[in-house]
């Protein structure tokens, strides 16, 4: 903002934008934000120790010695965040970390945060987000039922950053975060986990095929997990909700037994 603008100027100026449609703050000279200093290191406890082995240069080790430092959700957050080592942190807004109830009976894994999840900061808000929440509301499933077990639902995804454009993220950022999902998972400890789409299905099963995978119940990270096609594939393609409602159905059932047993 140049300096003869007073306040009052200024936010009326800001009104008038946001009036007219304007839903992001861009300067007029572009940035480059792969050259953008780093951010300054988080200051809490669980940061600083996580953050010490990135020295190590290897980020897979990296994430895994701060993946393994980490004794609850709230710490595993903090060192993600605080995990410098992948390109994404600075050109993503937020870092995404998970919705829902932790300690659900059953874990959502999707891809990586796109738009809307940079901005809001939470998996699976955008267009996706609201036909996956359809699709749980379909088998009594709800990410806000914090107080209820039977229904409460626990999502997140193999990314905690958005990668730009929304392109499908790479082998080796994968990898990087991989280890802090391996932790996720056994902190939020679920009983049935779905992946959701090829992303997760790579990521977890070291495999992708989804047409091939999905509705076949399989064991990994020590669980039970059911791929399923990713909700963004089911709005372009919504032929295939006919095989995604019979892996809900699936997943309704399974979560069924988990009650009674
Ligand atoms: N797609 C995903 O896989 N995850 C999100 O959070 C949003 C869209």
């Amino acid at each position: 903002m140049e300096s003869g603008w007073d306040w009052h100027s200024a936010k009326a100026l800001l009104e008038w934008q946001i009036e007219l449609g304007a839903t992001e703050a861009i300067g007029e000279t572009p940035i480059d934000r792969t050259v953008m200093p780093e951010r300054p290191p988080a200051q809490s406890a669980p940061a600083i120790q996580a953050a010490a082995p990135q020295a190590t240069g290897d980020p897979v080790e990296a994430a895994r010695a701060a993946a393994a430092g980490a004794r609850d959700l709230p710490s595993l957050r903090a060192a993600l965040d605080a995990f410098d080592l992948c390109d994404l942190k600075r050109g993503a807004r937020s870092l995404v970390f998970a919705d829902g109830t932790p300690g659900a009976r059953v874990m959502i894994i999707g891809e990586a945060p796109g738009r809307d999840e940079d901005i809001q900061g939470k998996p699976f808000v955008g267009r996706a987000g609201q036909l996956l929440d359809r699709m749980l509301g379909a088998i009594g499933l709800d990410r806000s039922a914090q107080d209820d077990p039977a229904r409460a639902v626990y999502i997140t995804n193999v990314l905690p950053w958005r990668p730009p454009q929304n392109r499908d993220p790479s082998p080796e950022e994968i990898a990087m975060f991989l280890p802090f999902l391996e932790r996720h998972v056994a902190l939020a400890a679920p009983r049935a986990i779905v992946l959701m789409g090829n992303i997760s299905c790579q990521a977890v099963l070291r495999r992708r095929g989804i047409t091939r995978l999905r509705g076949t119940w399989t064991e990994a990270l020590g669980r039970p997990v059911l791929p399923m096609f990713h909700p963004a594939y089911l709005l372009r393609q919504p032929h295939a909700k006919r095989e995604a409602w019979a892996d809900l159905l699936s997943l309704k059932v399974r979560l069924r037994k988990i009650a009674d047993a």
